[in-house]
Order: C-alpha cells, then sequence, then structure tokens
C-alpha cells in the first residue's frame, strides 16, 4: 500500500513510522517535508499544501490511503473529496469535524446527548454577550466558535479582561469570520485527560488515556501552547473515571447515530476531572499532537489494520502494552511566541538506540561543508519530540532527559518538569 499523510509534524511522523511496521505498506508520504522523513516515509515537498496540489498528487502516484493530521483540511471537507475519487480516506466528513471546528456545535451536542460538561451561552453579538458576563462570575471562559489556529479560547480572570476578549473578537475581529460567534463558559478547575478514540461509523473504540502539558514553562507557568510534553497512561485516571468515561462515550454514540454524523476516523476528548467527576471540555476530530508520540508506540495492535478495521465498518480491536511512555518536547527559544528557525540540530546520532524521536518542526538540508550530506535544520516552534517507553513513569522520564542532554541545536528550550506530576499538581 502506498500512504498519504496530510500534515508533517511530530505527530504525521509517529503515524507514518507506525503504519509502516505493517508489512502491507509500501511507503508513506508526508505531504510536504518532515525531517525525519528517511527510507520508505517520504516528503511530497507538495507547495502551497492545498486540495488542487494535493488533487495533482494522487493523480500521479497510486495513493491507496490518505490520513489527515491537521483540523483545518477536516474542517474543510478534504475527506468527502478524497473519497469522492475513490480513494480511502481516514478522518471525519465536513459534518463530523464540526465537532471540532464549531465550539457552539459541540456544546449544543454535548447539551442534547446529556454529556457533562461546563455550563455555557452562546452570543452573536458585543453587546448580549456583556449582559452575559455575571452569569458565570470570575475567571470565565470565553471561546471563539471556530478554528483560532489554538488561540480562540480566553480565560478571562475579571471583567476587563473578559471585556478586552469580547471586543477583540466582536469588534477588532482578530479571528476573521472564524469568530463572529462566541460560546461563554463556566471556568472548570481541576486537571486535563486526553481520550484519543478510533471511530467506525457510530461505534467508538477508545484508546489508553494520556496527559498533556499545554504550559511552555515549568511548573504549568506561561502562555498555552500545541502541547510540550506528554505521558501515558495519564497517572490520574481511574477504575471510576473509566467507568464515567464509557457511560459518555454510549452517549457521544447515541448522539453520531442520531444527528447521522457517524464517521470513519479519530475522536479526542478532552476531559477534564473536577473532584472526581468528569466534564468533557472540547471535541476534537483527529490525532493529538503530542498525544500520538506517546500513545503509539504502546499500540501492540497494528495501526494499519485498525485503521482498515474501522473503514470497513468492523469492530477495531485496539491493544495497548501496560508500560508507560514520556515526551518532552524540544522547543525553539520564544515558541509559542516569535522564534528563530534555520539553526543545525546535532547529536541525534547520540541517542539511546530504544529512544524514540519524532521530528515537530525540522528540516533537511544540503549541508554546503560536505558535497553529499545533508543536514537537520529547526524549522518551527516544536521541533522535536524525544520519547522513551519503559516499564514505568520514573525510568521513562530519566531516559528522556539522559538522551535530551546529548542533543544540541541553538536556542533550544524544553521542559524539565515533564512527568514529575506530584510536584505539579500539589498545589
Ligand atoms: N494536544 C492537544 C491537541 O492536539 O489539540
Amino acid at each position: 500500500m502506498k500512504i498519504l499523510i496530510i500534515g508533517n509534524g511530530g505527530r504525521e511522523h509517529a503515524i507514518a513510522e507506525a503504519l509502516l511496521k505493517n508489512k502491507k505498506t509500501e511507503c508513506v508520504y508526508i505531504s510536504t517535508h518532515n525531517g525525519g522523513a528517511k527510507d520508505r516515509i517520504i516528503n511530497a515537498e507538495l507547495t502551497n499544501h492545498n486540495i488542487e496540489t494535493i488533487d495533482e498528487f494522487l493523480a500521479k502516484t497510486q495513493i491507496d490511503l490518505v490520513v489527515v493530521g491537521p483540523e483545518q483540511f477536516l474542517s474543510e471537507g478534504i475527506i468527502d473529496h478524497i473519497q469522492s475519487k475513490g480513494i480511502k480516506a481516514f478522518g471525519p466528513h465536513k459534518a463530523a469535524a464540526r465537532l471540532e471546528s464549531s465550539k457552539a456545535f459541540a456544546k449544543e451536542f454535548m447539551e442534547k446527548y446529556q454529556i457533562p460538561t461546563a455550563g455555557y451561552f452562546r452570543y452573536d453579538n458585543y453587546d448580549d454577550a456583556l449582559t452575559g458576563l455575571p452569569e458565570f462570575g470570575y475567571p470565565v471562559v470565553i471561546k471563539a466558535d471556530g478554528l483560532c489556529g489554538g488561540k480562540g479560547v480566553s480565560i478571562c480572570q475579571n471583567e476587563k479582561d473578559a471585556v478586552r476578549a469580547l471586543t477583540d473578537i466582536f469588534h477588532n475581529r482578530i479571528f476573521g469570520n472564524q469568530g463572529t460567534e462566541i460560546v461563554m463558559e463556566q471556568f472548570l478547575s481541576g486537571f486535563e485527560a486526553s481520550l484519543l478514540c478510533f471511530v467506525s461509523g457510530n461505534k467508538i473504540y477508545p484508546f489508553d488515556t494520556a496527559m498533556d502539558y499545554k504550559k511552555i514553562y515549568d511548573n504549568d507557568l506561561g502562555p498555552n501552547t500545541g502541547g510540550v510534553g506528554c505521558i501515558s497512561p495519564n497517572p490520574y485516571w481511574t477504575v471510576d473515571l473509566d467507568q464515567q468515561s464509557n457511560q459518555i462515550i454510549r452517549q457521544i454514540e447515541k448522539g453520531l447515530a442520531q444527528e447521522k454524523l457517524g464517521f470513519t476516523g479519530i475522536l479526542f476528548i478532552g476531559y477534564l476531572i473536577e473532584n472526581g467527576k468528569l466534564y468533557v471540555l472540547e471535541f476534537n476530530t483527529r490525532f493529538g499532537d503530542p498525544e500520538t508520540e506517546v500513545l503509539l508506540p504502546r499500540l501492540k495492535s497494528d495501526l494499519l489494520t485498525n485503521i482498515m478495521q474501522a473503514i470497513d465498518d468492523k469492530p477495531v480491536e485496539l491493544d495497548f502494552a501496560a508500560n508507560v511512555a514520556m515526551t518532552t518536547i524540544l522547543v525553539s527559544q520564544g515558541y509559542p511566541g516569535k522564534y528563530e528557525t534555520g539553526h543545525e540540530i546535532t547529536g541525534l546520532d547520540l541517542v539511546d538506540p530504544d529512544i524514540l524521536i519524532y521530528h515537530n518542526g525540522t528540516k533537511q538540508i544540503i549541508d554546503s561543508s560536505s558535497d553529499q550530506k545533508t543536514k537537520i535544520v529547526t524549522n518551527g516552534g516544536r521541533v522535536l519530540s524525544v520519547v522513551a517507553v519503559k516499564e514505568n513513569l520514573a525510568a521513562a522520564r530519566q531516559a528522556v532527559y539522559n538522551n535530551i542532554d546529548k542533543i544540541h541545536f541553538d536556542n533550544m528550550s524544553y521542559r524539565t518538569d515533564i512527568g514529575k506530576i506530584i510536584e505539579i499538581y500539589k498545589n
């Protein structure tokens, strides 16, 4: 099989490596460029990275399966488009992708199917939203309705912050047409858990759990990022939470069936656990990043087989190893704000053989000091996921940080407390 993965980050690199474990996989194309591509992982180097260039590639290459990473393409209906050409595609159709691309749609779905979530109101104009502010007190959560590159959620500590967020969305239009409506939501406090699930029609098959670290600095300080560390399983997950989650999943299945939203792909349930009770914070309809980098190395079942089971509407037989995976992401200093790129990465050849390196934002370039060779340079905010899979969290944590010491690039930065859970959550 020839497989095209749309997207080029650490998530896509981890998916590519997992797909190559199946002998039927001839090669995996990454749609643009991943600096970790080698052997049977091939960079397709699609320019402009849009439906037209993807179409051209599909026309000239006999692709058997397309797997889509980023939410933007899914919300634009790329799955419907590819399937209409008779090519197998793994991901939600446009209508189901709204569970991620419209916060208001997702909240209505949750409310209608009695899925526990924070209380909320929807507003489509500034004046009405202002009158809603006293309902929840502070902090209050304000979410722009559409996909806003991960920047659409504001946790407002006081009225001044909330008015600023509303002004930015409704008057300054900082999210363009993605912010014509908002969800105003009660603030919940606790810890988060990521649960990715296969969806096959209306049936949901959960993965093991994960815990994402979203803040850029140690001790959960600083601005939110796309995720700069992750562990799996989530150390706070309990049998009781698992039972609550299974009930929630049954409700989601009911909703998918009744709303005719069944699809083939991934549903990522973003949970918040407050005082032992699960709430759904959000849905994503794609693999998480960096969750994928710690979940797939623990997958004992075969990813391609699982994807084909979902596509063929068969039960998805997932199996996870009873071990622990952890990743710390090396980032370019300045991320999630401005950062430099183009710095050479060294030391990757020195890491232990059982350490996995997924490339989030890197590039292979010709090394001008040697005619034949290439070198790898930084090409993004998140640069490399350093992953260890061990018998317990302490061993995984030690292996990740021992190996990070061997890697270098200018302006390299990373959190030193991933996996040090007691310290982070004791307050
Ligand atoms: N790690 C969160 C996400 O993928 O959206």
